[in-house]
């Protein structure tokens, strides 16, 4: 699978996506991370990319032709699953949306900057639009690398281990149960003696009691959606 991600700020994707698992993905040929840096598609002598707001306003706005064409180029190349633009307005993401993404094809990711971009883009080009919450970022290089990071931890042969994004908050609807490793005892506190039994069965129902357990507690909204489905 792979993401053509734009900004005019290259240097902060290349921090938050080469390390770790989407560098893996990358490294092992599961997925193509291209960073595109929209300066080079600046127009005239000053490779100008953003640009005032008509009618007024505070913060600049990327223009829509350096996004435009290249877009058009990416698009000559091959084909995209979506074009999606990374801003407050857009779908929440979630498990379910990641999870979506990581079986389709290929994504264009548009990071905004500054104010946001100009309308026409979203317009003529933009299919999805896609938040990480009811806050604002600078810019939309956080949240493309966290979209990223969500999408390519579920490609297959990504994970050394295929339960470990099974066994993810949320995969389930459920969040995950507590983890525990050495040593057995620490400041007083002692692992459940379940975990260190060998009964894996016995193992799998304690978790799940656990993770029931814990959504209920934290986040019984899930199980709400849960029934509501
Ligand atoms: N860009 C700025 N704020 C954002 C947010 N909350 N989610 C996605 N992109 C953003």
């Amino acid at each position: 699978m792979r993401f053509d991600i734009i900004t005019a700020v290259p240097d902060l994707l290349h921090g938050l996506i080469g390390y770790s698992i989407p560098k893996r993905a990358c490294d092992k040929g599961l997925a193509e991370i291209h960073i595109h840096n929209l300066h080079e598609y600046g127009i005239g002598k000053y490779r100008q990319i953003d640009d005032y707001p008509f009618g007024g306003g505070a913060g600049m706005v990327l223009m829509a032709e350096p996004l435009s064409n290249l877009i058009e180029k990416l698009k000559l190349e091959r084909e995209y699953q979506h074009i999606i633009y990374m801003t407050p307005d857009g779908k929440t993401l979630d498990q379910s949306l990641s999870n979506r993404l990581s079986i389709g094809g290929n994504l264009i990711i548009i990071c905004g900057h500054y104010k946001g971009i100009d309308q026409r883009i979203r317009d003529l080009y933009v299919d999805l639009e896609v938040s990480l919450g009811d806050f604002v970022l600078s810019g939309g290089e956080i949240a493309a690398a966290a979209l990223v990071d969500a999408i390519v931890r579920l490609l297959p042969g990504v994970l050394g281990d295929e339960e470990s994004a099974l066994s993810d908050s949320f995969q389930d609807g459920l969040l995950a149960p507590p983890l525990y490793t050495r040593p057995s005892e620490f400041k007083g506190l002692k692992v459940p003696d379940v975990l260190t039994s060998g009964d894996h069965p016995k193992v799998a129902l304690w978790r799940h009691e656990q993770s029931l357990e814990r959504t209920q507690k934290l986040r019984p909204d899930l199980l709400a959606d849960e029934q509501a489905d």
